[in-house]
């Protein structure tokens, strides 16, 4: 293809500044010249590219190509369901300038923000009087990622003292939702917009381990962008998106909940803006179909709850999580909600959106019926009989009575109750896992009785699950012999560390939201005000060891951008909390009509086959 015909084949959508990454930022190349090559799963490759040399370049071109390399562009050439199936990109430009530019202008609008209170789309007034605040949006300006020019993400930590990176210099699918959320309340939606769209591309790209490829919908856990040498021209680069599915993360688990996450900033977005064009956008719905097809694919499974391996979420590491782990029950149940709002009404979309339904029934009375726990529930399982063969078991999943651990007759508190960890057969893991509770409590796949009662526990377990720093990410830790085996001794997860009972702030933003939802943030209220105590003097690290989270994490990174990120959104939502409402999904009549029928065929009463002839068919 001549070098004039590459231009004129450009993506105007993908037609976009050039990129370096965050790190590279002072990198300036006299000539750089941008390329992508990708093959599509139709198989469809294609490579454009132009180059000019900075002396070439007036500073109102770049100006202008700014301007047109927005991802609103980001539409054109699509194959037949609607993806991108040529790549593309770029132009060149002095990649500082441009930067340089965008920064400005993202801090004069703070500035002007914080002058005047700013309000954005959903009404938020942004003030400036706190100090903390303002340090945490600089440290969050800090992390953004530039692809091609155009904000996309942000960095998982910015951690400079940090002698091993690893990954986290990289956008973390998952870690990007409270800046995207932070984003979106403060009427920033480029860098959202652009994070969905170049996210969505990266969903088809080929991807393999040890010459197997996962389901087609899966999203990254991650993604890089790289600024590299071109082959052949010393001084050109070019710009890449490099994601990772699993294939180089520690472990390689599969990152189940990418997917699931994406569709509910995706719904946040189309919320918080009011535009809803990109969630119409013909590859977006495919994106979703995608991602649904994967998740509803039939299995082997009894239950409706979705089978995941080990470490597929937040834990990402092997911590005795896989089977049916609350996490991404809450998070796939949050997403069929998000997604059935999105979908577009048409034919083709019929038995897919009927599976949606079905599923979203079955998982609802799944997860209210068998994980939840209270007192009651407590003693009903300790007197329960075991090995009974029939349809009408009330003990459904054997479990054994002496599988209730002695630290659980301790912590239940008399008023208040949660749901367990995971269910599998002749298995309860009675462990309390905080971002699974608090998102059922948003997503309403708690009864409005059970999310009281979750808030209730953790007011009542205050100095266990809050203590001195919000919130430890499960409760209580693997010790002794237990972490040796289902850890793998995994010195990483030692007790009352990192993913064992340590605390993240992070998830500050979803207990904020789960508290709004139910009308009682002064919980969260409180847990803002004692995270403020050190957060910003202990540098926003990553995550906080001890029982009561004493000590900075051993390994924690500092600088922790879904730290700073998800204190920021608990501040803002805080400030105004019909902003949560991008992000709840309230229950749905129809569902509950639904699940009462199940209800009313009581699974602890004697039921027989017969009575489960029928599916439910919204
Ligand atoms: C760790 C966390 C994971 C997070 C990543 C980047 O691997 O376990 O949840 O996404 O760091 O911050």
């Amino acid at each position: 293809m001549a070098m004039s015909e590459a231009f004129l084949h450009l993506d105007p959508l993908l037609l976009s500044k050039s990129g370096a990454n965050f790190g590279n930022r002072r990198n300036l190349g006299l000539v750089e010249l941008h390329y992508n090559l990708r093959t599509s799963r139709s198989g469809l490759q294609s490579v454009s590219y132009f180059s000019t040399d900075r002396k070439n370049r007036a500073k109102g071109s770049c100006f202008l190509r700014c301007k047109c390399q927005k991802a609103d562009s980001v539409s054109g050439v699509t194959a037949d369901d609607g993806r991108p199936d040529s790549v593309s990109i770029y132009g060149m430009k002095n990649v500082n300038n441009v930067k340089e530019f965008e920064l400005n202008q993202l801090l004069k609008s703070d500035k002007e923000g914080f002058a005047n209170g700013t309000t954005n789309g959903v009404g938020t007034v942004i003030n400036s009087k706190n100090s903390i605040e303002e340090e945490a949006w600089d440290l969050l300006k800090e992390s953004v990622v530039y692809y091609c020019g155009n904000t996309i993400g942000t960095i998982a930590a910015n951690d400079t003292s940090s002698s091993s990176i690893l990954n986290y210099d990289q956008v973390f699918i998952r870690d990007f939702i409270p800046s995207g959320i932070a984003f979106l309340l403060k009427g920033e939606y480029d860098i959202v917009r652009n994070f969905i769209l170049h996210t969505l591309q990266l969903q088809s790209w080929e991807k393999t381990m040890d010459c197997h490829s996962p389901g087609q919908g899966l999203m990254p856990a991650s993604f890089k962008v790289r600024t590299v040498p071109l082959d052949g021209h010393d001084s050109v680069t070019e710009d890449v998106l490099d994601p990772d599915f699993g294939e180089a993360a520690i472990g390689r688990v599969a990152p189940v909940d990418s997917g699931l996450w994406w569709i509910i900033l995706l719904r946040a977005y189309g919320k918080c803006t009011g535009d809803l064009s990109v969630q119409e956008r013909v590859d977006v719905q495919t994106g979703i179909k995608m991602i649904l097809k994967l998740c509803l694919a039939d299995g082997f499974d009894m239950f409706p709850t979705l089978l995941v391996t080990d470490g597929s979420c937040m834990i990402d590491r092997r911590m005795g999580i896989h089977g049916h782990p609350l996490e991404i029950q809450a998070l796939f149940y949050s997403a069929l909600l998000c997604a059935r709002e999105m979908l577009a009404p048409e034919d083709g979309s019929v038995d897919l959106i009927r599976a949606l339904n079905n599923r979203l029934v079955a998982l609802s009375f799944h997860i209210r019926e068998y994980y939840w726990i209270d007192m009651k529930k407590l003693n009903e399982i300790y007197r329960y009989k075991t090995e009974e063969y029939s349809y009408d078991a009330v003990n459904k999943f054997n479990i054994y009575p002496d599988q209730i651990p002695p630290w659980l007759v301790e912590f239940m508190p008399a008023r208040g109750g949660y749901l367990i960890g995971n269910l599998q057969p002749a298995h309860m893991d009675f462990r309390f896992f905080s971002l699974g509770n608090l998102w059922s409590i948003v997503s309403s796949l708690a009864t409005v009785d059970q999310s009281h009662a979750i808030l209730d526990l953790i007011e009542a377990k205050w100095s266990e699950l809050v203590a001195d720093m919000p919130l430890k990410i499960c409760y209580p830790a693997l010790e002794g012999e237990e972490w040796r085996i289902i850890t793998g001794s995994d010195p990483k997860n030692t007790p009352w560390s990192y993913h064992n009972g340590g605390s993240w702030p992070t998830l500050l933003w979803q207990l904020t939201v789960a508290c709004i939802k139910m009308n009682r943030p002064e919980i969260a209220e409180r847990a803002v005000m004692l995270a403020e105590r050190r957060i910003s003097r202990d540098k926003w690290p990553e995550y906080y060891d001890t029982r009561r989270a004493r000590f900075i994490g051993k390994q924690s990174r500092l600088f922790q951008t879904w730290s700073i990120a998800g204190y920021l959104v608990a501040k803002l939502l805080l400030a105004n909390p019909s902003a949560a409402k991008v992000l709840i999904n309230e229950e749905d009549s129809e569902l509950v009509n639904a699940f009462s029928c199940m209800l009313s065929a009581n699974p602890r009463k004697k039921r027989g086959r017969k009575e489960f002839k029928q599916p439910f068919i919204i």
